[in-house]
């Protein structure tokens, strides 16, 4: 079975996914992951991010693996260091070039292929998985998201959230407006609105409508 839940940046997509799949006994597939460790790499070989022909080169030479929670790059656990704010602030830029989702994309389904998942991401429903067997749109409030980032790394000063609220909005900006695979509601996907949910809600939602289905 195939569920994906698509959304911006602070929705709650990957604490939702990896909870729903814990819950259900699914994999998880966090499809953000494959990008950040493409755009680690990016980094560290000084590779032009807007040069989508030498990213999708430098992709050809990586080995990503997602597993149990983890993120590995040409063997190394990079979990942590694909988080950072430096990949933060670069990864839109790398995910736009269609050079690089193409291999991206194959990567994610291959995964789907070891078993039941819960995928996370944007364009899973649209792209990745259209034939998915329940598609979820999460979203929440501008303000809300970056309240949740900043409380996620520690900042949840007023400065704080501000700074992290036009971090996002770029990054939406992007990722909403570029011409491949931009992030989008698709008409076959529920959209569930996060903003006055607790995790536990979201969670509970997702698995009961999992179960109705499977019943
Ligand atoms: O979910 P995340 O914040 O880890 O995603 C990081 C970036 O990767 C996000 O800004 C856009 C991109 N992304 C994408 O283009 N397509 C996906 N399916 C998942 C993420």
């Amino acid at each position: 079975m195939i569920v994906v839940l698509d959304g911006p940046a602070g929705s709650g997509k990957s604490s939702t996914a990896r909870r729903v799949a814990a819950a259900l006994g699914f994999i998880h597939l966090d499809t953000g992951a494959t990008y950040r460790a493409v755009t680690l790499a990016a980094i560290r070989a000084g590779t032009q991010l807007d040069d989508g022909e030498a990213l999708g080169a430098l992709c050809q030479d990586l080995e990503i693996e997602l597993a149990e929670g983890q993120v590995s790059l040409n063997g190394r656990d990079v979990s942590a260091e694909i988080r950072s704010p430096e990949v933060s602030r670069a990864v839109s830029l790398v995910a736009r070039h269609p050079q690089v989702r193409a291999q991206m994309v194959a990567l994610q389904r291959r995964v789907a292929a070891r078993g039941d998942i819960v995928g996370e991401g944007r364009d899973l429903a649209s792209v990745v998985f259209p034939e998915a067997d329940l598609k979820i749109y999460l979203n929440a409030s501008p303000l809300e998201r970056a309240r949740r980032r900043a409380c996620e790394r520690g900042l949840d000063s007023p400065a704080g959230i501000e700074a992290l609220a036009r971090e996002i909005e770029e990054r939406d900006r992007i990722d909403s407006t570029r011409a491949a695979s931009p992030l989008l509601q698709t008409e076959d996907a529920e959209l569930l609105d996060t903003t006055s949910l607790t995790l536990e809600q979201v969670v509970a939602q997702v698995v009961a409508k999992v179960r109705s289905l499977r019943a």
